[in-house]
C-alpha cells in the first residue's frame, strides 16, 4: 500500500476499512476521507452486499485504488493474506449482525474475512443494526466471541434507525472510530501517547476499578447521593477486559449490566467502597478511580424512617475516608498499582486539574466539565482532559464514554512498569 503523502496522526499507517452492506455504509466515505486527512493510508474491501447500499467508485475516488471485494479477483498477488497482514489495523465500518457472525467464527468466504484470519494487529468493529438484531442472544454471542479475542467494539450508538425506527443500533461517527486508532496506532493531537498495541495489550495485567455514586444513608430510605450514573467506570472496565486484562469493577448501586468478562463487585457507601478496593488494591497493576465518592456522610444513620412530623432534620456531616489518597498512600514508593484519578470539575479545567493531579499523587488525572451540557453526568458521552504527572497532555474532545475509556486506558498504559 503507498501513502497519501499527508501527515497526521496516523501518518503512515496501513488501515484496511471493511464496509459491509447497511444504510450506513455511506458514512464510511467519511471515515475513509478523515482516515487520509489523518494521514493514514487507507485501502477498502467491501462486502457484497456493501455494493448494494454504495458503488467501489466512491471509495476508489476517495483512496486513489481499487476496491475488491472477492478472493479471486486477484490471485496472483495473493491479496487475501497479503492486505490483512500489511495493515496496522483494521477497522469494519459499518458491520452488520452477518459479518459480525462471520468473523466470529472464522469465515473466509470473501476478501475481507480472509484480511482479518490474516491479521494479527488491532481489529476495530463498528456494528450497525436494527435493536432486535443487535439484542439477540446469537448477536451479542459472537460481540463477545470478538472481544475476548481482543477486537474493539465501538457502539452502536441509539437514535434514528432504517425505516422510522429509533434506539440502539447506529452505527458511531466516524470521529469515534479515529479517537480510538489514534489511540491504537497513531499518536494523539500533541503527538504524545504513541501506543502500537496489539489486539490484547492489557493481557496478563489486573486492573481494579471503581464506578458510579456512593449513597450515604440518612435513614433507612434517604441517602446523600450524586448524579453519577457509573457509566464511565462501566465503559473503562468493559475497555479493559476487551484489551485482555483481569478486572475488578467495585461499583456504587448502579442499573447497568456487568460488562463481559469482568468481575463486579457492588457496595453502597463510600466506606464500603473503601473497604473493596483495600481488600483488592495488592492484586490490581492499576488502579482506576472513575467513582463520584461523597466527601461526607451523615453522622449517624438514622435507624427508623424520618418522618414529616418530627420537622426539618438537622444533619451533621462527617468526612469520609479519600479513597485514592489512600492508594496512592499505601503503594509509597512502589511502581504497582499505576493510580488514575478523576476530577469532576467547574470553572477553570486545567488550572484546577493541574492541582489536583499534584496534590493527589496520582499518574494520570482525568478532568471533565461536570457543568457542559450534554456530557458527564448522565450522559453517554463525555469531553476530558487527561494530564500525566510528567507533564504530558491529552484533550479528548467529546466523544463516547468508550471512547474516552479507550484513551484513559492508553493514558494508564504508558505508566505501566516497563513501558517506554
Ligand atoms: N475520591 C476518592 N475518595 C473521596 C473523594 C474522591 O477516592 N472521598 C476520588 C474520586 O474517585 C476521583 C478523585 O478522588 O478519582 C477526585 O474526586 P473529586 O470529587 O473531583 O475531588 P475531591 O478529592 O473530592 O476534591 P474536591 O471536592 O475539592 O474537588
Amino acid at each position: 500500500m503507498s501513502g497519501p503523502g499527508t501527515s497526521g496522526p496516523l501518518s503512515g499507517r496501513r488501515v484496511v476499512v471493511g464496509v459491509t452492506g447497511g444504510i450506513a455504509a455511506y458514512k464510511a466515505a467519511l471515515l475513509v476521507r478523515a482516515l487520509l486527512a489523518d494521514g493514514a493510508d487507507v485501502e477498502v474491501v467491501m462486502s457484497r452486499g456493501a455494493r448494494a447500499f454504495i458503488g467501489p467508485v466512491t471509495f476508489e475516488g476517495l483512496t486513489g485504488r481499487p476496491v475488491r471485494s472477492e478472493v479471486w479477483e486477484d490471485v496472483p498477488d495473493g491479496t487475501h493474506v497479503t492486505l490483512g497482514r500489511a495493515a496496522d489495523a483494521i477497522v469494519v465500518y459499518p458491520a452488520t449482525a452477518h459479518t459480525l457472525a462471520r468473523l466470529a467464527v472464522g469465515l473466509a468466504d470473501d476478501l475481507l474475512t480472509t484480511t482479518a484470519l490474516a491479521h494479527d494487529g488491532p481489529l476495530v468493529l463498528a456494528p450497525a443494526m436494527h435493536s432486535e438484531m443487535w439484542a439477540h442472544p446469537a448477536t451479542a454471542a459472537n460481540i463477545a466471541v470478538l472481544r475476548e479475542r481482543g477486537a474493539t467494539v465501538v457502539g452502536p450508538a441509539t437514535g434514528p434507525l432504517m425505516g422510522g425506527d429509533a434506539g440502539v443500533g447506529r452505527v458511531v461517527d466516524p470521529d469515534e472510530v479515529l479517537t480510538v486508532l489514534r489511540a491504537f496506532v497513531g499518536a494523539d493531537d500533541a503527538g504524545m501517547i504513541s501506543v502500537d498495541t496489539g489486539a490484547a495489550p492489557l493481557a496478563g495485567l489486573t486492573l481494579l476499578v471503581t464506578a458510579g455514586g456512593t449513597r450515604e444513608a440518612i435513614d433507612p430510605v434517604r441517602f446523600l447521593g450524586n448524579r453519577s450514573s457509573g457509566r464511565m467506570g462501566f465503559a473503562i472496565a468493559e475497555a479493559a477486559a476487551a484489551q485482555g486484562a483481569a478486572v475488578v469493577l467495585v461499583t456504587a448501586p448502579s442499573e447497568l449490566p456487568t460488562p463481559t468478562g469482568v468481575r463486579r463487585i457492588d457496595v453502597v457507601s463510600a466506606r464500603d467502597m473503601d473497604a473493596a478496593v483495600r481488600a483488592h488494591e495488592s492484586d490490581a497493576d492499576a488502579v482506576v478511580m472513575a467513582a463520584a465518592v461523597a466527601d461526607f456522610r451523615p453522622a449517624e444513620a438514622l435507624p427508623g424512617k424520618w418522618r414529616r412530623t418530627d420537622g426539618p432534620p438537622q444533619l451533621q456531616l462527617v468526612a469520609n475516608p479519600d479513597i485514592l489518597a489512600g492508594v496512592v498512600a499505601r503503594r509509597g514508593a512502589r511502581p504497582r498499582p499505576v493510580v488514575v484519578g478523576f476530577a469532576a470539575q467547574t470553572g477553570d479545567l486545567e488550572a484546577s486539574a493541574g492541582e489536583k493531579l499534584a496534590a493527589k499523587g496520582v499518574e494520570v488525572l482525568v478532568a471533565n466539565d461536570v457543568a457542559a451540557p450534554g456530557i458527564g453526568f448522565e450522559h453517554d458521552e463525555n469531553a476530558v482532559l487527561i494530564l500525566h504527572r510528567d507533564g504530558r497532555r491529552h484533550e479528548v474532545p467529546r466523544s463516547s464514554k468508550r471512547v474516552v475509556a479507550e484513551a484513559v486506558l492508553a493514558a494508564l498504559v504508558a505508566h505501566l512498569p516497563g513501558s517506554a
